[in-house]
């Protein structure tokens, strides 16, 4: 038996406890099942989706950066119907709760994406907008970036479709909170963030961009103090909910973020060195809430504010 009551409330979105992983970083939860039971995480997030089937970008597509990662996967996945048909049915079956992350190119793909997926879809606790990818020509990032687009695409997915609604923001922006106030307005649920942040490496022999799509989204230990800043500043701004990532790599990274105001925290890049992080990371809040004498981890919640 746990000592810590290890339940998170994102409004009615309820997880067993505060630790999920990140889209894009975990596939369809499949890759990671062998090292990782999923049952024991509050969920996980899967790739992004998209109307139709997408190849992504050319390679190479990954380059490491001190502490870091870039990446312009371009949003590779199987498409909407393919999804429906062959990965949500294993979903399903998942003893998680599944968040579905879906990115489009115009509203009218949001509305299409948004409608397909209700609460009648057994296994799908919530859905992700992701209207940050810093990847892709037009769209994703492009409504992200603008506050009037952003409330635009939360307000259409809110309309079509009754899961809880987590607005996923990105941090290519001057001004977080105007975002956040935007998307709240739209009618989102739950706010998530970060995305990556635009960034670039050149190989200086071939003196050419690392990356074949010249520019990509750094990740990792690199980008954590934006985002912890960036949580920090949308706890004070919003009254909505957040899942805080970027960067997170160990237990008292992810304390930072739920001290900072995140209700819920998100396992990316890590996963791809230690397919345990998301474990350690969970074992080591609840050990970090029993020393402090905290009952519950939501107690800890935004503790970094006067
Ligand atoms: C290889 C890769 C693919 C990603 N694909 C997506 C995606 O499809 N949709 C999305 O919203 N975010 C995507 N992200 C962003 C992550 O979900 C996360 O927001 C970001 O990497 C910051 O967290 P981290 O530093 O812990 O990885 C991707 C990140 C990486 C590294």
């Amino acid at each position: 038996m746990r000592n810590v009551d290890m339940r998170t409330e994102l409004g009615e979105l309820i997880l067993r406890n505060p630790v999920v992983t990140s889209s894009g970083t975990y596939g369809f939860g499949e890759e990671y099942a062998p090292y990782c039971p999923v049952s024991i995480l509050g969920g996980i997030t899967v790739k992004g989706i998209t109307p139709l089937p997408r190849l992504g970008n050319p390679v190479p597509r990954l380059a490491e950066t001190p502490s870091g990662l870039l990446n312009s996967v371009g949003l590779e996945n199987p498409g909407l119907v393919e999804f429906r048909n062959s990965y949500l049915p294993k979903l399903a079956l998942l003893d998680t709760a599944v968040i579905v992350n879906i990115s489009g190119f115009s509203p009218d793909d949001y509305t299409l994406l948004a409608s397909s997926f209700q609460k009648k879809d057994t296994g799908i606790a919530a859905l992700e907008v992701n209207i940050s990818c810093p990847n892709i020509k037009h769209g994703g990032m492009a409504f992200g970036t603008n506050p009037r687009s952003a409330e635009e695409v939360i307000e259409a997915v809110k309309k079509n479709t009754d899961l809880p609604v987590i607005a996923k923001l990105s941090p290519n922006v001057t001004d977080i909170v105007e975002m956040a106030k935007a998307v709240e307005s739209g009618g989102a649920d739950i706010i998530s963030l970060i995305n990556t942040l635009l960034g670039m490496s050149i190989d200086i022999q071939t003196q050419k961009p690392l990356l074949a799509n010249k520019m990509g989204g750094l990740s990792g230990p690199a980008v954590r103090p934006v985002a912890v800043r960036m949580v920090y500043q949308v706890y004070e701004a919003v009254g909505l909910p957040i899942v805080g990532m970027g960067g997170i790599s160990t237990w008292q990274d992810a304390v930072e973020f739920m001290l900072a105001g995140a209700s819920a925290v998100s396992i990316g890049t890590v996963n791809f060195v230690n397919p345990l992080a998301p474990v350690d990371i969970l074992n080591g809040i609840e050990e970090y809430c029993l020393k402090k004498g905290y009952r519950s981890v939501r107690e800890i919640v935004g503790l970094a504010h006067e």
